[in-house]
């Protein structure tokens, strides 16, 4: 595993990232998590180097939080980052943010998060929870020892992801970004903007949930076709993430053991600008 450290934080942290919104479950039930091999999947990961973990408030229908209390349990929680977020959608009331980070750290059954995202940031949240006062909670979080990190993570224009990113001194922001949404969302400028603002960056989606594995378009199956150097369609898709120096963690939501294995494989290699000119075009 290759660590990058984590912006201006100094933490070094696992480039893979275990995305915790796809754990397997139970009759296609999202709630219905399938403890016994998600359990193996998220040691295995860590047992082989993934430090970063990726949760929030609603992944798995507010279980997900709850199986990674009982999963990081005999020694995990020591080894990871563990990352979650506030839902901005629940949020109604000012009392909320209090009771929601409360509600994490028991379900999670730790005293302190490591890194405390606000979920899905745009621009009404934003309005929203800034009327809340969210900056005055974050301060006071941190000043009580239940948070240690700030960020968010994003989906709207760049202009508001400009404006979220200068209103606070955050650590970090996780934004959706791959080979074939470099213009969505914040995309590739806002990647480059928040870097130079000293935030560090987490991708989610990298193969756009799976599709940039599943269904590759037609468009990128030429490029490689004519490649010299032979890769899987996931391995193309994480070694362009990973050449960004600016990228410091890319989350990926596995729930096959094959899946995890091969990603740790390509992720033994994720230098950053490790990519050759003819393998980037
Ligand atoms: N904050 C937000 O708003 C937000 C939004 C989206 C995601 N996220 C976070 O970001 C994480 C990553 O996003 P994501 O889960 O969409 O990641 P992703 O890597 O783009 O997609 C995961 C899917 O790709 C498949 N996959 C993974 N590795 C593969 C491989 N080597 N070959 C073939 N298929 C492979 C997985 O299949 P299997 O399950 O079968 O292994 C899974 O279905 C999420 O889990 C979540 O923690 C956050």
């Amino acid at each position: 595993m290759l660590y990058r450290k984590l912006g201006k934080t100094g933490e070094k942290v696992s480039i893979l990232g275990y995305g915790c919104m796809r754990l397997p479950v139970f009759d296609g039930d999202p709630a219905k998590i399938d403890e016994k091999k998600a359990i193996e999947l998220l040691r295995y990961a860590i047992d082989h180097g993934v430090n970063y973990v990726d949760a929030a408030y609603s992944y798995h229908r507010g279980m997900g939080e709850i199986f990674l209390g009982k999963a990081l349990k005999d020694g995990y929680r020591e080894k990871v980052h563990l990352a979650t977020k506030l839902s901005c959608k629940r949020v109604n009331r000012k009392e909320d943010m209090d009771r929601f980070l409360n509600e994490q750290l028991e379900k999670l059954q730790t005293d302190c998060i490591d890194f405390y995202l606000l979920h899905a940031v745009k621009k009404s949240y934003w309005e929203k929870l800034k009327a809340f006062g969210i900056i005055e909670f974050l301060n006071s979080a941190i000043a009580a020892g239940k948070i240690r990190y700030t960020g968010f993570s994003f989906h709207d224009e760049l202009d508001v992801f400009k404006e979220v990113v200068e209103a606070y001194p955050w650590d970090l922001c996780q934004i959706q970004f791959n080979y074939l949404d470099e213009n969505f969302q914040a995309g590739i400028d806002g990647l480059r903007y928040a870097a130079e603002k000293g935030l560090a960056v987490v991708i989610m989606e990298p193969l756009r949930g799976g599709n940039l594995a599943s269904k590759i378009p037609e468009e990128a199956r030429k490029v490689w076709d004519r490649a010299k150097t032979k890769r899987t369609p996931a391995e193309w898709a994480f070694r362009y993430l990973w050449n960004y120096p600016e990228i410091s963690v890319v989350l990926s939501g596995m729930s096959e053991m094959e899946h995890l294995k091969e990603n740790l494989r390509i992720a033994e290699e994720g230098k950053p600008n490790s990519l050759s000119t003819e393998e980037k075009t």
